[in-house]
């Protein structure tokens, strides 16, 4: 495999002749970063060692594990939010409704515990207000962890999480429950969840949504845990997935891995991409 040192190479190599797992889809650096933490928690001198250990379907199981981070909190990256409120999603709203009755479709891809999709179902529900008729819209939310999904659907939440919502915001679509905020009934029932691979080369959208024909994709820190192969596939995915005109988001840290991929870049230094074609 080209560009792997050679130890990293073999513990690609093991993990899949072993135990079937293709941990050649991750960026480098993260594999490195956490198989170095890993190697030092087992207490192993030398990545030789750890590699005898993961002879151990439960230590192979336990480092895939460990490549995945489920760090997130509501209306994280506060600019991208904004954007959505105010340009964003008004824009879309326009085009659905009264004269035209489909409903705007949006696409939470790597939802950790579900508190983008949350976010996102706030400002939709908050948009009909006022209006003479409330917006129709559907969001589904995705993740590879069946933990995460769960956790997602139960929408209970610390208040590190929620550090980013405004006051009127908190007191409207959460139930203080002692140290922990719960999502109201109102706005759970506003999100499907389900579980979805990314890499699943079976599958383009989650099975739920049926037809995928999103007018919005998050897809947020998720892309740049993967090598940029990995990332292409997704972002074909997720490209094939949206409407024409339809508006991909990413995070901060992932906005110059998309340009290729037929999405145009609204504006600069935003994360927001329009599939033009
Ligand atoms: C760091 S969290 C980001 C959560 C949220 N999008 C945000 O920006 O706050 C990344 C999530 O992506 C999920 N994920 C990683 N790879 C995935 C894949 N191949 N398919 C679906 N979800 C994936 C992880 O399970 C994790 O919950």
């Amino acid at each position: 495999m080209s560009g792997i040192p050679p130890e990293m190479d073999a513990l690609v190599e093991r993990m899949q002749r072993a135990h079937g797992l293709d941990l050649g889809v991750y960026d480098l650096g993260h594999l490195g970063k956490t198989v170095e933490k890993q190697r030092l928690a087992k207490g192993c001198a030398t990545l030789t060692a750890y590699l005898e250990l993961l002879t151990d379907r439960g230590e192979a199981e336990g480092l895939v594990a460990s490549l995945a981070n489920h760090h997130s909190e509501l209306f994280r990256e506060p600019l991208l939010f904004a954007q959505l409120e105010q340009r964003i999603l008004p824009a879309l709203a326009t085009t659905k409704g009264v004269s035209n009755p489909s409903e705007l479709r949006v696409w939470s891809a790597g939802c950790a515990a579900g508190q983008e999709a949350y976010s996102l179902a706030i400002l939709l529900l908050e948009l009909s207000q006022g209006r003479d008729a409330p917006v129709p819209f559907r969001i589904f939310a995705t993740d590879l962890s069946t933990e995460q999904l769960a956790l997602a659907k139960a929408g209970t939440y610390a208040e590190s999480a929620l550090r980013n919502v405004r006051l009127g915001h908190l007191e409207r679509w959460f139930t203080r429950r002692g140290a922990t905020f719960e999502a109201v009934p109102e706005l759970r029932e506003r999100v499907s969840f389900s579980r979805h691979d990314l890499l699943d080369a079976d599958s383009e959208c989650p099975k739920e949504s049926i037809c995928g024909q999103f007018d919005l994709v998050l897809c947020c820190n998720v892309l740049f845990y993967y090598r940029p192969d990995s990332q292409r596939v997704i972002l074909d995915k997720l490209g094939k997935c949206l409407v024409t005109g339809g508006v991909l988001a990413t995070g901060q840290a992932e906005r110059n891995t998309v340009s290729a991929f037929g999405l145009q870049a609204m504006a600069v230094p935003s994360t927001l991409f329009r599939k033009v074609r």
